[in-house]
Formats: structure tokens, C-alpha cells, sequence
């Protein structure tokens, strides 16, 4: 089945490098625009570059930090003026933010809420009255598979991700009677930029591929996953195939979660 996105309007955070990259590659193959968000501009051109070589709907980029409650609600008001109302919101910034629990200070327990968390709440502020007033709406937040069984040393992201189980399911309960519906995607280990600097702190003599391999051996399948895997089931949520599908928070991790 061919899922299209035919004038649909995406808007993704963190879509200059790794799953957030390869959503919007996805989207806008399936026809949609897409709006671009990351902070560095360099990257983000260089995505916006790259998906446009594919046929699909038009592509922008637009530098800004998700943390910044002023530079979210200015970005948002240019996205709609260029490319028309948010009709699809993938809320994927981020980044590991892991350690023993009492070295984590207010300001670090602070800022990965306010990546995580708030960056979620505020564009969902903005978008979703719309989605409803249209009666169709996607939101797919990017969590982490931590959120549902958070194992020792996995905060503060493992709770700022439980946080954002529950925003999607407030947000879903509040969107199905307005078709405008809403999911998480609980990441388990994808290979992506993210894993290039664990790999890059980490010294290893191996290569970036042997590290890799040597991380997917541990998982279930017996590998890690791509990012165009991820990107893939993000397709399908946002799609009219997943048209009664709405308050999940799906296990995208090969197996490794032992809860459901
Ligand atoms: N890969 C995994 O195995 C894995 C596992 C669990 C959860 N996740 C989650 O999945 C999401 C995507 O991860 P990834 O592996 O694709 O990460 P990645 O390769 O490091 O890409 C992260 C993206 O987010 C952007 N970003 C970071 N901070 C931002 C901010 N404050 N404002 C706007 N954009 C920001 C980055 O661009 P700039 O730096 O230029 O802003 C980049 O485009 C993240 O939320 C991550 O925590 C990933």
C-alpha cells in the first residue's frame, strides 16, 4: 500500500540530521511540504538540499531552537504563511541526557523538560485548535523506549519522556472526536547522528560500522535500527492507513522493551 500526503502540511523538529531527517524525506516523498526545524543552519540546508532532489511537495528550512518559546511561536507563524496551516506535527528534537540521579541539577533536569517537554506543548498549542476547527490533525512525538520502564541512571531523559507518554495520550483524548489524532514513537536504538557522538565520546578504536554492529549484537534482532525504519512507521501514523489509531505509544526499538 502507497501511503500519500498530498497537500498536507508537515512540520518536524530536529529534521536536519538522523530520524528526524529521514521523516521528513518520507513525508515529502509521500507529497507533503515540509517544514524543516533545527538549530544550525548549515545541516538544515544541507537536508532541505537533499530531499528536494526527490519529486514531492515543496521544502523550508527554518533555524530555531525548540527550547525558546518566542523563537517556536515566530517560526510556526512563518511556516504557515509559506506553506499553509500545520495539518502534521512530528515533535522529534532532542538528545541523550542520561546520569546518577543525585549529579542531576535543577539546570539540567530544567533544560532537557524544556527540550523535551515544553518544545512538544507549545507547537501542540499552536496547532492543534486548527487541526481540530479542520477535523484532521497527525501529532507523532518521538519519545524514548526508557519512558515505559526507566531503568536506573536514565534521567532525567526517561522521565521528561514519561511526561510526553502522557501529553500524547491528554492530546489524543481530547483530539478523536476532531479526527485529529495522536502517538508516540518509543525509540529504542537507531542509528542516527545522535549515535555518531556516543560513538565519537566514546574512543573506541573501532569503526563507526564495527561499533555499530558491536551495539546491535546486544538487541534482539540482533542489530540496530535505520532511521528510514523509523521513518517509515511514521508514515504510516500520519497517513489516512492509521485513520483509527490514535493514544499509542509504539515500541520502535527491535524487541529490546520488556513491556508492551
Ligand atoms: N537514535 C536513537 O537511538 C534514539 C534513541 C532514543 C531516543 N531518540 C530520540 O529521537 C529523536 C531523534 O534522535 P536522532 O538520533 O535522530 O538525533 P540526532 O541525529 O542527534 O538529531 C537531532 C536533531 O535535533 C536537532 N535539535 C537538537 N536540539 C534542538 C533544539 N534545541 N532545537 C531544535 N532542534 C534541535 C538537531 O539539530 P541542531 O543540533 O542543529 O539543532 C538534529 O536535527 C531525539 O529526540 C532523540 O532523543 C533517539
Amino acid at each position: 500500500m502507497e501511503y500519500r500526503l498530498d497537500d498536507r502540511t508537515a512540520l518536524i523538529t530536529g529534521s536536519s540530521l538522523g530520524l528526524g531527517r529521514a521523516m521528513a524525506t518520507a513525508f515529502h516523498a509521500a507529497g507533503a511540504n515540509v517544514a524543516l526545524l533545527a538549530r544550525r543552519p548549515g545541516p538544515l540546508e544541507e537536508a532541505k538540499a537533499a530531499i528536494e532532489t526527490q519529486d514531492g511537495g515543496q521544502v523550508r528550512a527554518y533555524p530555531c531552537d525548540v527550547t525558546d518559546r518566542r523563537q517556536i511561536e515566530d517560526t510556526h507563524a512563518r511556516v504557515v504563511a509559506d506553506l499553509g496551516d500545520v495539518d502534521i506535527l512530528v515533535n522529534n528534537a532532542g538528545q541523550s541526557q542520561t546520569g546518577v540521579f543525585e549529579d542531576i541539577t535543577d539546570e539540567v533536569w530544567q533544560a532537557d523538560l524544556d527540550l523535551k517537554l515544553f518544545a512538544a506543548i507549545r507547537l501542540s498549542r499552536l496547532v492543534f485548535p486548527g487541526m481540530k476547527e479542520r477535523g484532521w490533525g497527525r501529532i507523532v512525538n518521538i519519545l524514548n523506549t526508557a519512558a515505559k520502564a526507566p531503568p536506573p541512571r536514565s534521567a532525567p531523559t526517561s522521565v521528561s519522556r514519561a511526561a510526553g507518554m502522557a501529553l500524547t495520550k491528554v492530546l489524543s483524548g481530547e483530539g478523536a472526536p476532531h479526527n485529529v489524532l495522536v502517538n508516540a514513537l518509543m525509540i529504542g536504538s537507531i542509528k542516527s547522528d545522535q549515535i555518531r557522538r556516543g560513538y565519537e565520546a566514546s574512543g573506541s578504536e573501532l569503526s563507526f560500522e564495527a561499533y555499530v554492529a558491536r551495539a546491535g549484537a546486544r538487541l534482539p534482532m540482533g542489530r540496530v535500527g535505520e532511521a528510514e525504519e523509523c521513518a517509515s512507521v511514521a508514515l504510516f501514523l500520519v497517513s489516512e492507513a492509521a485513520s483509527y489509531l490514535t493514544g499509542c505509544a509504539i515500541n520502535m526499538d527491535g524487541g529490546v522493551s520488556r513491556v508492551v
